[in-house]
């Protein structure tokens, strides 16, 4: 299908457009590095939207195989019941990131299994351009990361372990299926140097080529020793290698083998991107490409691998205790902001660094001063000086058509960045706009002109920053789109106004057109300092949190085990709890309602997630939840014998 490109900064609109993120593994919770990837991908999904375009994005998670068994089994569960509990944690990092995935695929969904044994089956059943099948038996001898689920030779050691999870592999032998890697190399590689296969940016694409001069063999795509995976469709001794089972993950959420016409829509007519760190290179340039080939699928059409990041200069890690939780950054400096610093702290694509020292200071500049400032200053002008109502534009004021030409430009500017994935360069470009219009204001200097008489010119001013706020909230939105709504709504605008064509065009708002504001859009920080909370309302509808704000409170089922009071403390017993996989102990503000021996063995609820604290010296991991009738407090317990840990929602 040809596709055309029209006024939208040179995208092309006629296709539509699919964006993948990895599926992320779930032995863990999410942290940053995965948040850094899904925050792009969701970007560039709504940077589609905004240009007119059917955007589709996906992310997911990567439930099979022996990390993830391991993971279980260290936490005493099954795999299953250990997968649904940690991909909530990765759905709520989603939500709390204000993350607009079309669609969320488990590789343990029924549908990912289905498809992917027909796609097994596809490939057992298809030869290879010399007439040899695809896949064949083999036995293969050799050592193991279950860090990587790969296999390494000793080449890929470093002091005998492996460099990326700094463990031993472990020797196996065993019987396994192959892939016939080998007969596609040849035509992948062309593929790839002629641009079929667009692999970004150009350091990755050497990177890749370079793979391929190195030698690559063929490679197993079963494993016999693991069980906690997809068996194979025609030999259930052996389980799908959890790779080939995750790549695939990229066409079975859109249809294949289920839904041909969605298959069809995002897999052979829109224009497919997939997006990772470089981590992941060669299983996505060479494995997987491979496997479409042999499917006879088409490839996707680009393949973008940014850096990796490191944290104050050490790599990212467990061990190191130096994974930042997403959801730590939201809760102080809120969703957008969030999204913002974590893709503006070095150009994206490239390998960088984050420093959380920088986080507060970057805030204050960008957004409290720069962008929040623009807005307040001009709104609380309108407010005060032209009775919160737009004034219309005016000539003959300082730097005017400078200002108005870089507005004009920004939205061709932003989708060029944009098409090729430079983001941290379109956001520079638009925050270059946000400092001109700030310079423009002070040059002008509105307040001196109304005093002078002169509020004509004064009202020109204020609505030149107006329009900039227009455009700069509309290409900000894909970035931040909780705050540039907000801003939005200051200028009594909505979504209609949130598309490249009225971005493109200056002098869109009506004058007269009610101005409101109440708060900075982005409260300045202290450092150190938390999020200022959202001043109680006396109306009832805006004290409501939303959905996902109570979804971060984790609560469960526990039993408890001991009592005791606390020295020194009439208020408060030392519970031991038991909370199903671990157990815990909480300090409880109920000693005045219950002596310890009352409360041994009740079952109550508590919230799981809260940081720990020290109350009166006493540790406390967690919090029980209690109700207050008039002077008494009466602790609140589930109806019937539910075991400990069940989740309270
Ligand atoms: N499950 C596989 C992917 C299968 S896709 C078919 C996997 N999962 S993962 O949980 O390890 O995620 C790796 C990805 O997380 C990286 O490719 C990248 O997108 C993101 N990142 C994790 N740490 C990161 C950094 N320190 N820096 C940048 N991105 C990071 O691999």
């Amino acid at each position: 299908m040809s596709s055309i490109t029209n006024n939208n900064g040179g995208l092309p609109v006629s296709r539509p457009f699919y964006i993948t993120t990895p599926i992320y593994y779930v032995n863990d919770r999410p942290h940053i590095g995965h948040s850094y990837t899904t925050v792009a991908a969701d970007l560039m999904a709504r940077f589609q939207r905004l240009c007119g375009r059917e955007a589709f994005m996906l992310t997911g998670s990567d439930e099979h195989g022996t990390k993830i068994a391991e993971a279980a089994e260290a936490a005493g569960m099954k795999p299953q019941a250990f997968c649904d509990e940690v991909v909530e944690h990765y759905k709520r990092a989603w939500r709390d990131l204000d993350i607009d995935n079309n669609d969320f695929i488990r590789t343990t969904d029924k549908r990912h299994i289905e498809a992917f044994r027909k796609l097994l089956v596809v490939l057992k059943n298809s030869k290879t351009d010399d007439g040899q099948d695809v896949i064949y038996p083999g036995i293969y001898e050799g050592l193991y990361c279950t860090g990587c689920e790969n296999f390494l030779t000793d080449k890929d050691l470093v002091d005998g372990v492996c460099p990326h999870h700094n463990i031993p592999p472990r020797q196996v032998k065993e019987k396994n299926y192959f892939f016939r890697l080998s007969s596609y190399l040849g035509k992948l590689r062309k593929m790839i140097e002629t641009d079929q296969l667009i692999i970004l940016p150009d350091e990755r694409r050497r990177e890749v080529i370079g793979l391929f001069d190195q030698g690559l063999n063929d490679f197993s795509l079963s494993r016999e020793r693991v069980k906690w995976g997809i068996p194979l469709p025609f030999d259930d001794s052996q389980n799908a290698y959890v790779w080939i089972d995750a790549l695939s993950n990229y066409i079975t959420a859109i249809g294949y083998g289920a839904d041909e016409t969605n298959f069809k829509k995002w897999w052979y007519e829109a224009e497919t991107v997939h997006f990772m760190a470089k981590d992941i290179l060669k299983f996505h340039c060479i494995y997987w490409p491979a496997m479409l080939l042999a499917a006879s699928l088409p490839l996707p059409n680009r393949i973008f691998l940014h850096g990796f990041f490191t944290i104050d200069g050490q790599r990212m890690a467990k061990s190191l205790h130096n994974q930042i939780d997403p959801g730590e950054l939201v809760e102080k400096f809120g969703t957008d902001a969030t999204r913002f610093l974590l893709l503006t702290q070095y150009p994206f694509g490239a390998d960088g660094d984050i420093q959380r020292s920088r986080f507060v200071k970057q805030y204050n500049s960008a957004l409290a001063n720069d962008l929040g400032n623009l807005v307040s200053r001009v709104a609380k002008m309108i407010t005060a000086s032209f009775e919160g109502r737009l004034p219309g534009p005016a000539d003959g004021l300082e730097g005017y058509q400078e200002l108005i030409e870089q507005a004009e430009q920004l939205p061709e500017t932003v989708g060029d960045h944009l098409r090729d994935f430079r983001i941290t360069a379109a956001i520079d470009e638009i925050f270059s706009l946000v400092r001109a219009a700030n310079r423009f204001f002070d040059l002008n200097a509105p307040w001196k002109l109304v005093k002078d008489g002169q509020s004509n010119k004064a009202g020109g001013v204020l609505y030149a920053c107006a329009e900039v706020i227009r455009i700069v909230a509309t290409l900000l939105h894909p970035l931040m789109p909780g705050k540039t709504r907000e801003i939005l709504t200051v200028f009594g605008l909505d979504d209609a106004v949130l598309n490249m064509n009225d971005a493109r065009t200056f002098f869109c708002q009506k004058p007269e057109t009610k101005i409101t504001i109440k708060e900075s859009i982005f409260p300045r920080l202290k450092n150190g300092e938390k999020k200022p909370p959202a001043p109680k309302s006396e109306n009832l509808s805006e004290n409501l949190i939303d959905i996902a704000e109570f979804g971060r409170v984790e609560m469960v089922t526990a039993r408890i085990l001991a009592a005791e009071n606390v020295k020194g403390a009439d208020k408060l017993l030392r519970l031991q709890i038991d909370l199903g996989h671990e157990k815990r102990q909480i300090v409880a503000g109920v000693a005045e309602h219950y002596r310890p021996e009352d409360i041994i063995d009740m079952n109550i609820i508590v919230v799981k997630n809260l940081k720990p604290a020290k109350i009166r010296g006493v540790e406390s991991n967690g919090m029980l939840l209690a109700a207050h009738a008039g002077k008494k407090l009466v602790l609140v317990v589930p109806d019937g014998d539910i075991p400990p840990g069940s989740p309270v929602g």
